[in-house]
């Protein structure tokens, strides 16, 4: 597994940085097995893997309570770099350092190593929970701080302070909107780039073949109808143009010989100014796949073909960057 320096850090991390946010049972993912999310963690840190991205908010405090017991009963808390974030519904400053704390508990450690804003607050100046993380950071009870879901204002809110180290942002092959602005912005200014999303949630794994197939909630995307039952943006989604990009991918995946996941995920991690790529694996058997893809390349043909595939559906889409809120609600700035 390659490693990568943290940007502005002396950390170095793996290039893939295990998602928790589906190690635990919730309305997006449904039931999980524990004992199988332990085995995938388990297996990431025995692959190389030593990035480990979590919230509170993911299973309402289960997440970071399973990484928390895995470091823990495997000692492994020192040989890991933890990013978690603040909720977004407890961003007042008073609330930053209270949910902090709670967090370390649960992660069953005294120190986050990197620490981040999950989404901004349409109540609260995103610089004052900054100022808050700052004073934390000063405090060492994180190591580092950046921003997640984070537009160029937000950016420009936080720097005027201190620049984040990191923008954990959206990104994958039915997902491109932070190539107009976002991503260049972060490479001009040495922001790393955490890529989530990799999969499409496991449309880009060949999981579904029509958007019936598509569980109600992982159709909660703008790429669906806003008909379904648990989507909020309000818009008409564009199931025809996904499910022709998918096909498209597939396609141009078998003509290589290689499988859509391994070409997804190639596509990610090749793109400039991205550090690590966030994926998530319900098990064992997925993680080592993740593993074995991210050391694949593709040809500078292969990539153009790729994002020839997907245009139509960039077009559609439109700019926003928000996966599930749709126009002015789209929580980006
Ligand atoms: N900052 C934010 O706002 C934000 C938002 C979203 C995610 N994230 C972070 O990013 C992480 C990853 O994103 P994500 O969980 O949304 O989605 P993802 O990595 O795109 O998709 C994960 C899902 O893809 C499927 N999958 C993974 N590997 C596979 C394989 N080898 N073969 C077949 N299917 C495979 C699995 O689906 P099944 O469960 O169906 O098997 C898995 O649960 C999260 O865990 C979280 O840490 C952050």
């Amino acid at each position: 597994m390659k490693q990568v320096a943290l940007p502005n850090t002396d950390l170095t991390v793996s290039q893939l940085c295990f998602g928790c946010w589906g190690v635990a049972s919730d309305f997006h993912w449904g039931d999980r097995i524990e004992e199988e999310s332990i085995q995938a963690m388990l297996a990431a840190v025995d692959s190389g893997v030593n990035f480990f991205d979590t919230a509170p908010v993911y299973g309402d405090g289960a997440s970071e309570n399973l990484l928390g017991r895995v470091m823990s009963n495997n000692n492994l808390r020192e040989k890991l770099v933890v990013a978690s974030k603040v909720p977004p519904a407890k961003m007042k400053p008073e609330e930053v350092v209270a949910e902090c704390e709670a967090s370390l508990q649960r992660l069953q450690t005294d120190y986050i190593d990197l620490y981040q804003t999950h989404w901004g607050n349409q109540e609260i100046p995103l610089s004052d929970s900054w100022e808050a993380m700052v004073k934390l950071q000063e405090q060492g009870k994180v190591g580092h701080i950046g921003v997640c879901n984070a537009g160029l204002l937000h950016m420009d809110d936080v720097t005027d302070l201190q620049k984040p180290i990191t923008n954990q942002l959206p990104y994958n092959l039915l997902w491109r909107m932070i190539e107009d602005m976002i991503l260049p912005r972060c490479r001009e200014d040495e922001i790393g780039v955490l890529v989530y999303s990799p999969l499409m949630h496991g449309m880009l794994a060949g999981k579904y073949k029509s958007s019936a197939e598509v569980p109600d909630g992982r159709a909660r995307s703008r790429h669906f109808t806003t008909e379904r039952p648990l989507a909020r943006h309000g818009e008409p989604g564009c199931e025809e143009e996904t499910f022709e990009a998918l096909r498209q991918i597939e396609e141009i995946a078998n003509g290589l010989g290689r499988e859509m996941a391994d070409v997804a995920l190639a596509w990610t991690i090749q793109q400039e100014g991205i550090t690590s790529v966030i994926a998530g694996a319900r098990n064992e058997a997925q993680l080592r796949d993740n593993v074995a893809r991210i050391g694949n390349p593709l040809s500078a043909d292969a990539m153009n073909v790729l994002d020839d595939a997907t245009e139509k559906l960039m077009e559609a889409l439109g700019p926003n960057p928000d996966m599930w809120d749709g126009g002015e609600n789209s929580r980006y700035r």
